[in-house]
Order: structure tokens, then C-alpha cells, then sequence
């Protein structure tokens, strides 16, 4: 992870003082929340990826910095609008938006950032990126919605877990690294090895994320734990344990999923029970699975530095701890 931002340190600032001019409005309370959440030290990884994709397929020029903050605005959106969804009070280890200007306040300050979006990347030029990227923002509201539809469903299956993962978080994720090497004008092959790459990469995130919704220290993760369970959200990791422990076993987790107060208690019988199936340890094995299978994408790409900085940044989305 280092030494990729070592190779786009002087982008990743410029991408950061393009986010401080895109968020220009004359309405003050639109500055103010923006700023407070784009200020609050989010990891970049997606303007990472897409800067680091477009080195690698040999683009030289300047449009990448635009665009990888076009890819944290619409990353940002989500999250305004995800936090008010799951009722979250934390992000990034502080108070999020809602619960600092509330819901009203973050809906529409997302729905400012989700539009300016549109103006950048128009702006950018580029119809197939437009495409790419504006397909990934209807994807993500198509996998937040399914989310929705499956709140507190113990049926769920890990394929349907794993389609909502794709859309929620994959596909921009994909779509970045797929606007890195459209911007290097690279073959459909290696352009598709990109997406591929991403996809692959996203879903692995996306895993990590759930498993850290269970094991991860709150201070360094900068959310609550156990606010997945509490939401209703059924990850990989209660799916497992749904699958494989017994009927009363199954009724305990469905009468705590169901109720409508959680406690500290509550989550740790859980989490003794997703642990005595081992549903954290088949999750990470699915997620390094997923790393594996992203890594060999981009076996049609010769060593370079970029390259094992992307390759930097597979291995450390399985190690990460916020
Ligand atoms: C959070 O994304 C939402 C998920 C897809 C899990 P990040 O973990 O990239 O959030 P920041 O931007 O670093 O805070
Ligand atoms: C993130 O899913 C997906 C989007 C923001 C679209 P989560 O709900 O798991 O993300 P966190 O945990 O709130 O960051
Ligand atoms: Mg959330
Ligand atoms: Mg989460």
C-alpha cells in the first residue's frame, strides 16, 4: 500500500484540492457538509485505484485527476446517503453527517454531490467513461435497494449476499480501474482485465468490510460493530453460520435479528456463535479467493511499478483494519 502511494502521491493531492474546487456552491451548508466529509479521512482507495489503472495502461495526460475525484464524489454520495439508510452515527471515526445536520441535510447534500458528478464527468469528455461510471451509480442504487429487500431475511442465500456486494460496492470499484485504462486507450481484452481486476478487488472489499462489522476494533475502524447485525444486514458470515448450526441455533439468531432492541449481549451470542462455525475465517478465505482471481487479471500486463502497486493494494484490502 505504501509504495502505490508513493507512485501517486502528487496526483492523490491534486485529487484532493480538485474535490476542495468542485465542491464550490453558493449554498454555505453544501461546503460545510462536503468539506466535513470529504475532510475526514476516507482511505481514497478508489481514486487510488483509478490513478494507479491508468499508469499502468500508459496514460500519460491530465485527465485522471478529475476523474479520480469525479470517482471519490460519487463514492461520497453513497456514503451520505448509506448513513442515513442504515441509521449510522459514526464515520470515519466521527460523528457522521446525519447525525450532525441529520437525514434531511444528508440526502440532499448527496443528491448535490451525486449531480455535480454528472456535470464532471461530462465535463471530462469521454463518452465510454460517462458510460461506465454513470452505469455503476444506477448499480449501486440497485444494490442498496436489494439490500433493503433483504433486510432481516435468514434465507438469504451467498449467492444473493454476494450479487448486492457486486452492485453496492464492486461495481464503482470496477469502474474506476475500467476508467483508469480507458484513459490509456489500451485493447478491449486488457480494458475488460481492468473491470475484471476491480470487480474482483471490490468484492473482497466489500467482504472485509462485513467480517470487520464483527472483529474489528471500533476506534480503528472508525464505525460501530455490530451495526450490521443490528441494521438486519445477513453477511457472509451469518450466512455460514445460518447454514451450518442447529435449529435452535438458528431460532436464537432469528429472535435477536427480529427483535426491535439489540444489545451488547445480543451481538456477543452471535458472535459466539458465528465464530464456533467459523464464519469469520470462511469469509476471509472467500475474500482472499477473490484477491487471488483479481491478481491473475492482470497476469496480461508486464511487471512495472505500477502493476505491484496494484498488486500492493490487493493484498492489503485482506489485511486492512479500517
Ligand atoms: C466504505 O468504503 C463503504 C464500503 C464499500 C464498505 P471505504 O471503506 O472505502 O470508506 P472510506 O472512504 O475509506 O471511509
Ligand atoms: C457500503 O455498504 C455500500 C455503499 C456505501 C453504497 P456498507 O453499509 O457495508 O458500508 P459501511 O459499513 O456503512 O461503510
Ligand atoms: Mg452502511
Ligand atoms: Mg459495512
Amino acid at each position: 500500500m505504501d509504495a502505490a502511494l508513493a507512485l501517486i502521491g502528487e496526483d492523490l493531492k491534486n485529487v484532493e484540492l480538485q474535490f476542495k474546487k468542485d465542491l464550490n456552491s453558493d449554498v454555505p451548508l453544501i461546503r460545510k457538509v462536503g468539506e466535513y466529509v470529504l475532510a475526514s479521512g476516507g482511505k481514497r482507495i478508489r481514486p487510488a485505484l483509478l490513478l494507479l489503472s491508468s499508469k499502468l495502461c500508459g496514460y500519460n495526460g491530465d485527465r485522471h485527476v478529475p476523474l479520480a475525484s469525479v470517482v471519490e464524489f460519487i463514492h461520497t454520495a453513497t456514503l451520505l446517503h448509506d448513513d442515513v439508510v442504515d441509521n449510522a452515527n459514526i464515520r470515519r471515526g466521527k460523528d457522521s453527517a446525519n447525525s450532525v445536520w441529520g437525514n434531511e441535510a444528508s440526502v440532499l447534500v448527496g443528491d448535490f454531490l451525486f449531480s455535480k458528478s454528472f456535470s464532471l464527468m461530462v465535463a471530462s469528455g469521454n463518452l465510454q467513461i460517462l458510460d461506465v461510471l454513470s452505469s455503476a451509480t444506477t448499480k449501486i442504487a440497485e444494490g442498496e435497494v436489494l439490500q433493503l429487500i433483504c433486510t432481516a431475511d435468514l434465507d438469504m442465500t451467498e449467492a444473493r449476499y454476494i450479487e448486492v456486494v457486486k452492485s453496492k460496492t464492486a461495481v464503482l470499484i470496477s469502474a474506476a480501474c475500467q476508467a483508469g485504462a480507458i484513459l490509456g486507450g489500451v485493447s478491449p481484452e486488457r480494458e475488460q482485465a481492468m473491470a475484471d481486476f476491480g470487480m474482483d478487488l471490490g468484492i473482497a472489499f466489500q467482504l472485509m468490510d462485513d467480517i470487520l462489522d464483527y472483529v474489528a476494533d471500533e476506534e480503528q475502524f472508525g464505525k460501530s460493530i455490530g451495526h450490521d447485525l443490528e441494521e438486519g444486514k445477513i453477511t457472509l458470515p451469518l450466512i455460514h453460520t445460518l447454514l451450518h448450526c442447529t435449529p435452535a441455533e438458528q431460532e436464537q439468531i432469528a429472535a435477536i435479528v427480529n427483535s426491535d432492541d439489540f444489545s451488547k449481549d445480543d451481538f456477543q451470542q452471535i458472535l459466539a456463535l458465528v465464530n464456533s462455525y467459523g464464519g469469520i475465517d470462511v469469509t476471509v478465505t472467500a475474500a482472499k479467493g477473490y484477491i487471488a482471481r483479481c491478481k491473475a487479471s492482470l497476469e496480461l500486463f508486464e511487471d512495472s511499478p505500477g502493476k505491484r502497486a496494484l498488486l500492493g493494494i490487493a493484498d492489503y484490502v485482506v489485511t486492512r483494519e479500517r
